[in-house]
């Protein structure tokens, strides 16, 4: 029997139109399923067979995303990227102390617990300029410069009185000091797929392509290879961006994503991506 995949979404970006074609162009089964129109019986285990062997989960919401994966996994099928994967990546905290345990070099990163104490932390130990981090969320969403003492003291305040108590776990980053880009890989399994440098539009200062960042291809050196894909190991392996910022001291892989985004490296790398994700899909799917 052939494999057969499904391919999880909520809203169809280039990334999951592309993953379709390269099934149909490689006359593999690829099922697309809307998460917004699915529920899920968690009490039976029963295995679904819409799902087919693999499940690709690409939804824009991780929670979403997560749990379906979740209870997938639950009823025997694979998917990529696995709960464990996509739970750690999803949290910035988790996906920091993985990196800095395995010896990948991190941007230096001290968490706190309450507005007063990540004050100190600012004026005592980080300095400024800093960086917050809300410990999940992507394209850059809520991360914030944190220049002086009066704007760190605002945006505390602000995130003191917002309701998703993550927002009071206070993830605190050195502002590392790198050109106006950064460095994302594509991971497939153990292979890279493409890189890009990412520069940062020219009214903002992060250098997500979903804020205005334009991509330029990147070729890694071998040391760099290496340790792309040691980050990619560390968290579980998968279909994975791993970022990565230069500095003065040398590379520093700030997060790893497991729902990447890969239209800025397909518009610049002559590597069928898509087509790599399906045939690993198939793959997982033999194992
Ligand atoms: N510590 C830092 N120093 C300098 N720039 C940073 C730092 N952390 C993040 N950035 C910039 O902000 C962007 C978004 O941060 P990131 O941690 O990757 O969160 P997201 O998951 O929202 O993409 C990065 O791609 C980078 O351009
Ligand atoms: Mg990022």
């Amino acid at each position: 029997m052939p494999q057969t995949l499904s391919l999880l979404y909520d809203r169809v970006r280039v990334e999951e139109k592309e993953i379709i074609n390269a099934a149909q162009k490689k006359g593999v089964e690829l099922r697309p399923i809307d998460a917004k129109e699915l529920h899920l019986n968690i009490t039976d285990l029963k295995k679904d067979e819409i799902f087919g062997d693999v499940a690709i989960e690409r939804c824009v919401s991780h929670f979403r995303g997560l749990y379906i994966t979740a209870i997938l996994e639950s009823k025997g099928i694979h998917v990529i990227n696995p709960f464990s994967v996509a739970a750690l990546c999803g949290d910035k905290l988790l996906c920091s102390m993985k990196l800095a345990k395995a010896g990948i070099p991190t941007p230096k990163t001290i968490v706190a617990f309450t507005k007063d104490e990540a004050m100190k932390v600012l004026e005592e130990e980080m300095g400024y300029p800093a960086v917050i981090k809300p410990v999940f969320g992507s394209w850059g969403r809520l991360i914030a410069p944190l220049k002086d003492r009066e704007t760190a003291q605002a945006l505390l305040e602000d995130r003191e009185e917002m309701g998703n108590p993550l927002y009071q776990i206070y993830y605190i980053q050195e502002m590392v000091e790198r050109p106006p880009r950064d460095i994302r890989t594509v991971v497939v399994g153990d292979k890279i797929a493409a890189s890009i440098y990412r520069y940062s539009a020219p009214d903002d200062w992060r250098t997500n392509i979903a804020r205005g960042g334009k991509a330029e291809v990147c070729n890694l050196t071998e040391d760099l290879k290496e340790l792309v894909l040691k980050a990619a190991e560390v968290v579980g392996t998968g279909v994975l961006g791993v970022d990565a910022m230069e500095t003065k001291e040398g590379i520093v892989i700030h997060e790893v994503n497991s729902t990447v985004e890969f239209k800025g490296a397909m518009s610049v790398s002559e590597v069928d991506i898509p087509g790599m994700i399906i045939d690993y899909a198939l793959e997982r799917a033999r194992k």
